[in-house]
Order: structure tokens, then C-alpha cells, then sequence
């Protein structure tokens, strides 16, 4: 299977890392371009994959186009590829809020993969939410399974919008839990602890309380309910989130994120 990505980024970094790593493919199945040539030397040097400048190129090359740009530049690279011989081929977006009917429409093919990943996938610890067009073939759709296994954890979803919902949950959710460790690390410097100490006591915190969360039989709610005696410190915490309507405030965060993301889909 040839695999081509238009967008080179972060995100398609990832991916192509993942596939490598799990020697799905050689370096030489898989063909990349972007706008920023250091991306491509770099990914060059470092994955020993070939760049190049021109998009209906990669398409050309590949079996599967793995769509890896900015939600801003899908308009353009659309037109720019529509109606070059590319109708019998099958992409797989991860640009976020653009739907399947948009790309069929966009592009002027009908087989098509979405998929909402997260930077976890980095380290193999991504959430992968997927879902496809109906005219997928089934080889397609089992090496995109296998593509996104290799990357942490994947989840097919039959019904679309549940797309843009995990765009606000898990896709942008990495940058809440940076927020609230960063958050954190400067209430530890607050109260006295120096930089480097705060920081390692909330890296080990919160992968410990991650790790408990994953293996626990008991949900979230009753884990923090076990570490909270009354009249303790960790309810006196609490007590303060509450107060400031911590639950609230996440769930307008994730509503803004799941607005904007139907918001990107319709400008379409
Ligand atoms: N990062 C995340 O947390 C995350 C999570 C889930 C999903 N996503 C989705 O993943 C997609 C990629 O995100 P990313 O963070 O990897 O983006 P990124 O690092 O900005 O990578 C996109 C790359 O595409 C290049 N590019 C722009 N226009 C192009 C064109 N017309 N033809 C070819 N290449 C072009 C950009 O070059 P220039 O820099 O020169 O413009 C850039 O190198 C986005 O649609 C995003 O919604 C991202």
C-alpha cells in the first residue's frame, strides 16, 4: 500500500513515525508535500521520506492521501486537485470540522476516511476517532484500522457528528491538560516550591492518577471521592473548583470547541 501525505506537519509526523515503527510500510511506500521545504528535508533526513512540492504528485503516487493540513488550506488544495484523474482514489482527512460530504464534494471522490486524532499519537498514546464514506473499500478500511492502532487507541463511530464532537473532547483536549498542569505547576511555585520541584510533582501526579484512572475498576468521581476525607485538606481544594464553577467552565470549554468545529465544517 502507497501512502501519500499532503501537509507535513506535526500531526503527519506522527503517523508516518507510527507506520514506520510498526513497519507497515517501507520508507519508500510513503511519499510526502508540503509548502515549507524544511519540512521536507527534515522529514527526509530523519524518516527517509521523499518530498515533494507538488500535491496532485503525491496523490498520483498513492493509494491513500492522508489529508494532514490546516482546516484554512483544505479550500485550496480541494480545487487544486479536483478533476486531476484522482477519482478512484481513497484519502483519509484529519483536518478538523471538514466533513465527508465537503471533501466528496471538494474533491470529486468518493471514497473518503475522517478521522480526529490527537498529539498523543506521538508517542503511540493517541486517541484516534474515525469514521468513513460508505463506498470505502474493505482494504481501505482495515489498513486505516491498522494505521491508527499503531498510533494508541481507535474508535470507529458510525455516525458523523460524533466527529466534531471528539474534536472537542480528546482532539484539542491535550491543551486542557496542559493548561491545567501549567496551572498547577504555578500554584506549586506560588505557595513556596521551587520550578523544577513543581514540576515534577505534577508530571508524576497526574500520570500516577492517569494510570489509577485506566486500571481502577471505580470511575473518576468515586476515585476522587476516595482521596477526599472531610474536613481535609483535599476538600478544602475541592470545595475552592467548586466555588469557582471548575465543572461549568469545562463543560463551556468543550461546547465553545465543538461550536467552533461545526462552525470550520459549515464554512465549507
Ligand atoms: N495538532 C493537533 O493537536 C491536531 C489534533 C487533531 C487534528 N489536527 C488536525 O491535523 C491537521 C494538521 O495539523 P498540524 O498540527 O499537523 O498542522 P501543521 O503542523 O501546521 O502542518 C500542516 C503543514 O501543511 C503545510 N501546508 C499548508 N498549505 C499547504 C498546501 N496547500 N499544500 C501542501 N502543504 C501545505 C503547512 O506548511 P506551512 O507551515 O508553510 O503553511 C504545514 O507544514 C489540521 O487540519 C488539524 O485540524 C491537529
Amino acid at each position: 500500500m502507497k501512502i501519500g501525505f499532503i501537509g507535513g506537519g506535526v500531526m503527519a509526523e506522527a503517523i508516518m513515525k507510527g507506520i514506520l515503527d510498526a513497519s507497515l510500510v517501507n520508507s519508500e511506500d510513503l511519499v510526502v508535500s508540503d509548502l515549507n521545504t524544511d519540512r521536507l528535508i527534515y522529514l527526509h533526513k530523519s524518516l527517509n521520506i521523499s518530498g515533494v512540492k507538488s500535491n496532485i504528485e503525491v496523490v498520483n503516487k498513492s493509494d491513500i492521501v492522508v489529508l494532514a493540513i490546516k482546516p484554512q488550506n483544505i479550500d485550496q488544495v480541494m480545487k487544486e486537485l479536483k478533476g486531476n484523474l484522482i477519482t478512484r482514489k481513497s484519502f483519509l482527512s484529519i483536518v478538523a470540522g471538514v466533513s465527508i460530504e465537503n471533501l466528496q464534494n471538494g474533491l470529486g471522490v468518493d471514497s473518503i476516511i475522517r478521522v480526529m486524532p490527537n498529539t498523543p499519537a506521538q508517542i503511540k498514546k493517541g486517541m484516534n476517532v474515525w469514521t468513513s464514506s460508505s463506498n470505502v473499500s474493505e482494504n481501505v478500511i482495515s489498513f486505516s484500522k491498522k494505521i491508527l492502532s499503531v498510533l494508541g487507541e481507535e474508535l470507529y463511530v458510525h455516525d458523523e457528528s460524533l466527529i466534531d464532537m471528539s474534536t472537542a473532547l480528546s482532539g484539542s483536549g491535550p491543551a486542557y491538560m496542559f493548561l491545567f498542569m501549567d496551572s498547577l505547576i504555578n500554584a506549586g511555585i506560588d505557595i513556596g516550591m521551587s520550578k523544577d520541584m513543581s514540576i515534577k510533582l505534577v508530571k508524576q501526579t497526574l500520570l500516577g492518577s492517569i494510570e489509577l484512572a485506566i486500571t481502577s475498576e471505580f470511575e473518576p468521581t468515586k476515585l476522587k471521592q476516595m482521596v477526599t476525607s472531610p474536613g481535609g485538606t483535599t476538600e478544602a481544594a475541592l470545595k475552592k473548583f467548586e466555588e469557582g464553577e471548575f465543572s461549568k467552565l469545562v463543560a463551556e470549554a468543550v461546547l465553545a470547541a465543538f461550536e467552533r468545529a461545526k462552525f470550520l465544517g459549515g464554512k465549507q
